[in-house]
C-alpha cells in the first residue's frame, strides 16, 4: 500500500489556480484579483492568453505579473460589464461572503467586482469558516480619519490597528495612497448590514467584507481535490 503526503497550502493554491481557467469566457475580456492563489491563476492562464482579448487588473502587482506574461491589461473605464472575476480571499463563509484585503488591494477588488457578472473565488480549505472575522477584517481609510474609526470600531467591540508597510518605514500606503486598518475581535454575523454600515462612516474607502459583491462561485482545494461550492 502506498500513502501520499498531505498537499501542502501552495500545492492547493496551485490546484485551485488552475481550476479556474475552466470558468475564462474565451473571447472575454477577464476581471484579474490579486495575491498568491491568484499568481496560481495567471501563471495558469498564460496558457490561454491567446484565447481572451486581455484583463482587468486590481493591483499595480497582478498587471504587472499578467504583462509579464504578455496578457494585455486594460483600464476599468475602457471596458465595459465582465463576464467573470477571479480571486481570492482571507475567509469565505457558507453563503459566499468574504473577507478580501489581505494584500491591501480591497478598493480595486471591489470596482472589478462591482463590474463582473460572476465572482468565482479561489482558496485553500484553510480559508472556509461558519463565521466571518476570525481574519481582522482590513478597511482602506483615509489616512486623516484613522484614529477617529480606531474609536468607532472600539465602540463595536472591535480592535483596529494601522498596517504598518515591510521592512520598518511606516504605515503601508495603498496603490491608491491611503491606509489599511486591520480589525479584529469581531464576528461578522451580519456581513451585509456590517459592509453597508462601515461603508457609510467618514474616511473609510473600501471595507474588506465583500457581501455586496459575494463570490457566486468558490473553488476550495481540499487534501481530496476541489470541491465547487455555488451561492
Ligand atoms: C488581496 C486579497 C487576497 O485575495 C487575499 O488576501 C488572499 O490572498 P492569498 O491568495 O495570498 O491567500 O484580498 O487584497
Amino acid at each position: 500500500m502506498t500513502s501520499s503526503a498531505p498537499l501542502t497550502q501552495d500545492q492547493l493554491k496551485a490546484l485551485v489556480g488552475r481550476a479556474a481557467l475552466a470558468y475564462v469566457v474565451p473571447g472575454e475580456i477577464l476581471g484579474v484579483g490579486t495575491g498568491s492563489t491568484v499568481n496560481c491563476f495567471i501563471d495558469a492562464l498564460a496558457e490561454l492568453k491567446d484565447k481572451i482579448p486581455g484583463a482587468v487588473s486590481s493591483s499595480e502587482a497582478s498587471t504587472a505579473r499578467l504583462k509579464a506574461l504578455g496578457i494585455p491589461v486594460f483600464d476599468a473605464n475602457a471596458v465595459g460589464e465582465l463576464a467573470v472575476y477571479v480571486d481570492g480571499a482571507d475567509e469565505i463563509d457558507g453563503q459566499g461572503h468574504m473577507v478580501k484585503g489581505g494584500g491591501a488591494a480591497l478598493t480595486r477588488e471591489k470596482i472589478v467586482a462591482a463590474q463582473s457578472r460572476r465572482f468565482v473565488c479561489i482558496a485553500d480549505a484553510s480559508k472556509k469558516v461558519p463565521v466571518l472575522g476570525r481574519f481582522p477584517i482590513p478597511v482602506e481609510v483615509v489616512p486623516m480619519s484613522a484614529q477617529q474609526l480606531v474609536r468607532r470600531f472600539a465602540a463595536m467591540g472591535g480592535q483596529a490597528t494601522l498596517r504598518q508597510a515591510k521592512g520598518g518605514s511606516g504605515a503601508l500606503v495603498t496603490d491608491n495612497g491611503q491606509h489599511i486598518l486591520d480589525v479584529a475581535g469581531l464576528a461578522i454575523a451580519d456581513p451585509l448590514g456590517f459592509e453597508t454600515q462601515v461603508s457609510q462612516w467618514p474616511g473609510v474607502v473600501t471595507v474588506g467584507v465583500f457581501a455586496h459583491q459575494r463570490a457566486q462561485v468558490c473553488l476550495l482545494g481540499t487534501p481530496e481535490g476541489v470541491q465547487t461550492l455555488t451561492f
